[in-house]
């Protein structure tokens, strides 16, 4: 059987604003996190306290955090991913955080200037202080099916690298498919490999990224195996900065318009979606993914 509810992790802000060639002001990008709070998303990541000079686009992470209320409703967690970085979230009255971390040495060296290895050490304090201080962690793991220098990534390499990941601490592993080259029996296969490692559905998340055009069935088929917690990003935006040939992640309205397809209530109000994405897409000049989101405004 289907959930019935599932929570909506919106990235837009975050994933979806570190990969654009323009660098969106500071003001929109609060407008932005609160259109998406009144089209009635529940949880958005904000932005990244990482390195201002590797993304730039995000460097005004607590000039944003500043205008929003993180200790409303709305929960607003952003990337983290060392020491540095917890410093200036606790400094911006974060309340949640996610650690990313990668399945494949390329990543773990072009993300992070890591190894797979050595990325532990860099996460394993920030993980401890943050929870010490009563924050909630997430744990990304990347190239989760595949990696544009590694080629196809064994499911056993995956599971080892996530559940390295969320044993630091985490509430919840999400299992980013960076250049979305997932189709759906992979996602099953995975997700039923990390069961048998003691991580059952009810604490992964899937982020699924839509190059190939498979984020939908992929999202589906993890429905279908007990995930309730879906990554995805206003009008499709997104792309990892680091990775070659990573896109947009999979479409908040192409997810919605699904869920509520399946009677899953998902309390998103699909017009003002589709205008905040619409306003959006006009800031970044170029127009939006979504298939959803061009059938409802086709006139
Ligand atoms: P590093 O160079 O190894 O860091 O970077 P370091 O500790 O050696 O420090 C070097 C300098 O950077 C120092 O400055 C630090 O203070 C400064 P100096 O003393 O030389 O003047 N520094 C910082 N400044 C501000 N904030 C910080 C910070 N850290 C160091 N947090 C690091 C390591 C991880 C920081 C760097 O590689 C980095 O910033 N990476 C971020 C990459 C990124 O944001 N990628 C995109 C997000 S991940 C993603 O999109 C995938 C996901 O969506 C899931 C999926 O799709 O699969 C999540
Ligand atoms: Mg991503």
């Amino acid at each position: 059987g289907l959930p019935e509810a599932v929570t909506i992790y919106e990235v837009g802000p975050r994933d979806g604003l570190q990969n654009e060639k323009v660098v969106v002001p500071t003001q929109d990008k609060v407008d932005f996190v609160r259109r998406l709070m009144a089209a009635g998303l529940r949880t958005i990541e904000v932005t990244s306290f990482v390195r201002p000079d590797w993304v730039p686009q995000l460097a005004d992470a607590a000039e944003v955090l500043a205008q929003l209320d993180l200790d409303g409703a709305t929960r607003m967690p952003v990337l983290v991913p060392n020491d540095r970085g917890l410093d200036r979230a606790v400094e911006a009255g974060v309340r949640w955080i996610a650690i990313f971390g990668s399945a494949t040495e390329g990543l773990a060296r072009a993300n992070l200037n890591r190894t797979v290895d050595t990325q532990f050490d860099m996460f394993r304090p920030v993980v401890a202080r943050a929870r010490g201080l009563g924050l909630d962690v997430r744990a990304y793991v990347s190239m989760c099916f595949g990696d544009p220098w590694q080629g196809p990534v064994p499911i056993a390499q995956v599971v080892e690298a996530g559940k390295r990941l969320f044993d630091l601490g985490a509430t919840q592993l999400s299992l980013g498919d960076t250049i979305g080259v997932a189709t759906p029996a992979h996602v099953t296969e995975l997700i039923g490999a990390f069961g048998e490692a003691g991580l059952g559905p009810d604490v992964l998340a899937m982020h699924l990224h839509d190059t190939y055009g498979q984020a939908l069935s992929n999202a589906y088929a993890a429905l279908r195996a007990g995930v309730t917690t879906f990554d995805s990003s206003a009008g499709g935006l997104g792309g990892c900065p680091f990775t070659p040939g990573a896109t947009g992640n999979l479409a908040t309205e192409d997810l919605v318009w699904m869920l509520e397809g399946l009677g899953i209530r998902t309390g998103v109000d699909l017009d003002l979606l589709v205008e905040t994405s619409t306003w959006m897409a006009g800031l970044l000049g170029r127009p939006s993914e979504s298939r959803v989101l061009r059938a409802l405004t086709a006139s």
